[in-house]
């Protein structure tokens, strides 16, 4: 229900006229913004400083990008072409607001100083508000004990293990030894899914044959090795009793074990993102090495793969689409040249720009995907899932006044130059896309419009996140008395 609250001062800004998208449905609606929050949703005419004329658009809620990667260290030797100022800068001309990318410890290191210097690199440079995902890649008694509870009092409330990857990966015991501390502090667990044997196993088969073309990135990383790991993660996550998110999200028989568990009761939650639903396999599958610019762990599927994946994401299996933006240039990602084998190339791919436009466009040929569900799977329920909600993610009367305006029949021809980011390639070079955002509010201030960014590197905010569940200090019920 839209909710009024007289203003006897003007406001700081209005946003007028257009068709505004609120949980309970789309209409028509002026908003009023005082101190960078909402505080009127209703009907006008509003006194402001400043009016946006929204006529004949969409206003949406500024998109909350739950996985990139940007500013990152070193990863295998290279560095992430965006660093926090191209990276929020990419992600705000896309329509998002705010973004979670992931402070990332490798053995060995003190997960805390990682953290610290990621901190003083984006308050810095962040041009909107973020907050951190912790990816564990060396969990000490020090770091479980000391590092990790005060980093989740400080806000970071989400951890991502791997089961695969050279110096992140953890062994078995190390995942359930985390998720045994997941539930005791009532944090979510993110997935990477790969089963880390099958990879290494018919990698050195594939090596053997001299077997090194892009293609056979995708053999090595099996569908049948991503569902097995998440399999495992499940039925962990069933032992110990706590949730968890499987990311990045391939394949249709991963959605199969996500939602057979979900039908069990279990809080298993998918996220997915463009690159399973609009990329394939078959694109990697290039004469040249142009293949290179869609590979990423795990790697896109074959194009009949597609339907399951929509079906997941409609049928809400896959609650959250994040980009998993990754950006590397592609003269790093070969950095062997023509003939790089397929071990060498660096594994991601750059999106934070293009999420939402390429979701929002496929809203004209998918009957299931409504306005409401783009808006819930976007923004809405990743900031529910990750503890910043209803600061963000939602159109609401005391929410940070954070939006994004939608052209809804702008029709644009997707090209690299057009983007913010600092990657040399987009893997959807060419691709048409209906629907655009013209302009990008953070906290009621217009921080985009029309190609105009207006925007200062570092006035991004960081964003503590609460526990998205309530911590568990009982011991997991198959350690109860009597066994069950
Ligand atoms: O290929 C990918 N996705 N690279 C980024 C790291 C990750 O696993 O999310
Ligand atoms: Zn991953
Ligand atoms: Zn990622």
């Amino acid at each position: 229900m839209p909710t009024s609250s007289p203003a006897d001062t003007p406001y700081d800004l209005a946003i007028t006229g257009g068709s505004v998208v609120l949980p309970d449905g789309t209409a028509p609606h002026d908003i009023g913004v005082r101190d960078g929050l909402i505080v009127h949703i209703g009907a006008g005419p509003l006194v402001a400083r400043r009016s946006v004329d929204a006529r004949g658009k969409l206003v949406l809620p500024g998109g909350v990008d739950a996985h990139c990667h940007m500013d990152q260290q070193p990863w295998e030797g290279r560095s992430t072409a965006d660093d926090f100022r191209s990276g929020t800068l990419s992600a705000l001309c896309g329509g998002n607001t705010t973004v979670l990318p992931f402070a990332m410890q490798m053995r060995g290191q003190s997960l805390r100083a990682v953290v610290d210097d990621y901190h003083e690199r984006a308050s810095r440079k962040a041009h909107i508000d973020y907050g951190f995902h912790l990816i564990v890649g060396d969990p000490t008694h020090d770091v479980i004990t000391q590092e990790l509870p005060e980093l989740i009092e400080s806000g970071c409330t989400s951890i991502k293990i791997f089961l695969t990857y050279e110096g992140l990966k953890l062994d078995d015991y190390e995942i359930l030894t985390m998720l045994d501390f997941a539930r005791h502090e009532g944090v979510l667990v993110m997935v990477h899914a790969e089963n880390e044997a099958c990879i290494r196993w018919l990698t050195d088969r594939l090596l053997e044959r001299r077997q090194t073309a892009l293609r056979y990135h995708v053999t090595a990383h099996s569908e049948i090795g991503e569902r097995e790991a998440a399999y495992r993660a499940i039925s962990f996550a069933e032992l110990i009793d706590t949730p968890i998110m499987i990311v990045h999200v391939s394949s249709g028989s991963v959605v199969d074990e996500i939602r057979r568990a979900q039908a069990r009761g279990l809080r298993i939650f998918g996220e997915t993102c463009p690159q399973y639903l609009f990329l394939a396999s078959e694109d990697i599958d290039t004469v040249d090495m142009s293949g290179a610019k869609c590979v990423c762990t795990p790697p896109p599927r074959g194009r009949a793969n597609q339907p399951a994946m929509w079906r997941g994401l409609l049928d809400g299996t896959l609650g959250i689409f994040s980009s998993d933006h990754s950006p590397w240039n592609y003269a790093d990602k070969i950095a062997g040249g023509p003939d790089t084998p397929f071990t060498d190339v660096l594994n991601g791919i750059p999106g934070i720009e293009t999420r939402l436009p390429l979701l929002f466009s496929a809203m004209q040929t998918k009957p299931g995907l409504t306005l409401s569900k783009f808006v819930d799977i976007t923004t809405t329920a990743p900031a529910k899932l990750y503890g910043l909600y209803p600061r963000k993610g939602v159109i609401a009367v005391g929410s940070d006044a954070d939006f994004a305006i939608w052209d809804a029949d702008r029709n644009v021809t997707i090209r690299n130059e057009m983007l913010h980011h600092a990657v040399d390639h987009t893997p959807y070079e060419g691709t048409r896309v209906r629907g655009w955002p013209v302009m990008t509010i953070s906290r009621g201030e217009v921080i985009y419009q029309d190609g105009e960014v207006t925007s200062n590197a570092g006035r991004g905010l960081f964003l503590p996140c609460e526990r998205p569940f309530a911590p568990r200090r009982s011991p997991a019920p198959v350690l109860a008395e009597r066994p069950r």
